[in-house]
């Protein structure tokens, strides 16, 4: 069998015609609030030791009111843009992966755009909840692979905290907050993000839900659900140890890879039993499995880019590694898909910092001022009305578009 440099089994290329998406920046955003189990033992019937031995969640992030899914993703997405030492303006296309967005629209990717200044860049929302992340990166290799672009941030922002009932046991230890991004460059060097396999099966829609204020029909003697999440806990598990396992297999099948030739796998951090039944039944070393739900808890699409993130941070990821990252989520959806850490290297510069620094504020005061332009060519030119007032006093108290803190 032909063998690459460093006695590495060659990838079977799909479709990729000499464009390769590699992720050349990374970052991840969680907020300072801790929330431990003993907190949760306060709120609900249930206990640490319950809570470590079902799920191997220890504690987790809980954002302040201050916070929300853009400020998180912005945070994260600069941190990416600062490690792949681009600029704003060299973003073809934003994809976020989130589940817990304030709004229906705008999307929080637009509203990421507006507040990075990336002006070129086309922005929309994804949702595939916890495979999110998944599929981001998916649609972000297509797109470099395919020509349609060459520069791509991707984003999965969560505030989970949100959406959970604070009085139901079986999902308010599990879910938590958080934000992770990562920026991917075209290059004709084989390598980045190699396979992709995406799956959803909807019949299991009603397993994991969470019910937005947009309702066709509503039978009027009950009131209608809340916007919180709903899970068949039991079931989701089944579901999730069966399609981690296939997902991977398939996605390593595809490359004409065997499971030997993987460094590293990072799953979903959904629950550690989960994680431990798949790892079991494909015989993967589990030290070579990226595991933090034990402090981190289910960020859903913010917990692959965090784990991913944490691990290439420790030295756990190194050059030329052969990753695979898998999800399952809502929908129900999963996937995987498998990267090779072949990462260009770039040269850090401190004036390209204070350049995208500078550029940041300059994005702040030019989507105020487009606010402002709008409002008063609305006024002057058209003649003012109560609605003019009402959205121009939304969108300056509106969260999306508070001062992300540093
Ligand atoms: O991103 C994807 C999102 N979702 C998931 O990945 C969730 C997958 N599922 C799970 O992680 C697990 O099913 C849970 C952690 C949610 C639950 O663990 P389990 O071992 O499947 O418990 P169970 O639902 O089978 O419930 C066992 C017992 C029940 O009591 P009874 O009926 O046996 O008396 C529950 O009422 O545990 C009880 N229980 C709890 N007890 C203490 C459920 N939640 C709790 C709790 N503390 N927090």
């Amino acid at each position: 069998m032909t063998r690459r440099r460093g006695g590495k089994r060659p990838i079977r290329s799909n479709g990729e015609n000499g464009r390769y998406a590699h992720i050349t920046g990374w970052g991840a955003e969680v907020p300072e609030r801790v929330l431990t189990n003993h907190d949760i033992e306060k709120m609900v019937d249930t206990s640490d030791e319950w809570i470590r031995e079902r799920t191997g969640i220890s504690e987790r992030r809980i954002a302040d009111d201050r916070d929300t899914t853009v400020t998180l993703g912005i945070r994260a997405a600069r941190k990416a843009l600062k490690r792949a030492n681009i600029l704003p303006d060299d973003l073809d296309l934003i994809i976020v992966a989130t589940g817990s967005s304030e709004h229906l629209f705008p999307s929080t990717a637009c509203l990421i755009q507006d507040q990075l200044g990336a002006t070129r860049a086309g922005a929309f929302d994804l949702l595939a909840a916890c495979s999110g992340f998944i599929y981001a990166l998916g649609m972000a290799a297509g797109q470099i692979k395919s020509g349609q672009a060459q520069t791509v941030l991707i984003v999965g922002t969560e505030i989970f905290s949100r959406i959970t009932d604070w009085n139901d046991r079986g999902t308010c230890i599990l879910f938590a907050d958080g934000a992770g991004a990562f920026v991917l460059q075209v290059s004709d060097t084989p390598g980045g993000v190699r396979e992709v396999v995406l799956h959803s099966d909807g019949s299991g829609g009603d397993l994991l839900s969470v019910p937005s204020g947009v309702r066709a029909t509503w039978n009027g003697s009950e009131p209608p659900p809340k916007s919180v999440i709903y899970m068949n806990g039991r079931d989701v598990f089944r579901f999730a140890a069966r399609v981690m396992t296939s997902a991977i297999e398939e996605v390593i099948r595809n490359t004409g890879l065997m499971l030997s030739d993987i460094d590293v796998i990072i799953p979903h951090q959904a629950n550690l039993r989960i994680i431990d039944a798949s790892m079991r039944s494909l015989k993967f070393p589990s030290e070579r499995v990226i595991i933090n739900v034990e402090r981190y808890g289910n960020t859903s699409a913010a917990s692959i880019p965090i784990a991913l993130v944490e691990a290439v941070e420790q030295g756990r990821i190194k050059a030329n590694d052969r990753l695979v990252v898998v999800g399952f989520g809502g929908g129900l959806t999963w996937g995987a898909a498998l990267l090779e850490w072949d990462v260009i290297p770039t040269t850090a510069s401190y004036g390209r910092d204070v350049l995208r620094e500078g550029l940041y504020i300059l994005a702040r005061v030019r989507s105020l001022l487009n606010r402002m332009m709008r409002f008063l060519e609305s006024v002057f030119v058209r003649g003012p009305s109560k609605s003019h007032w009402r959205l121009l006093k939304r969108s300056e108290n509106s969260p999306p578009h508070s001062e992300p803190k540093k």
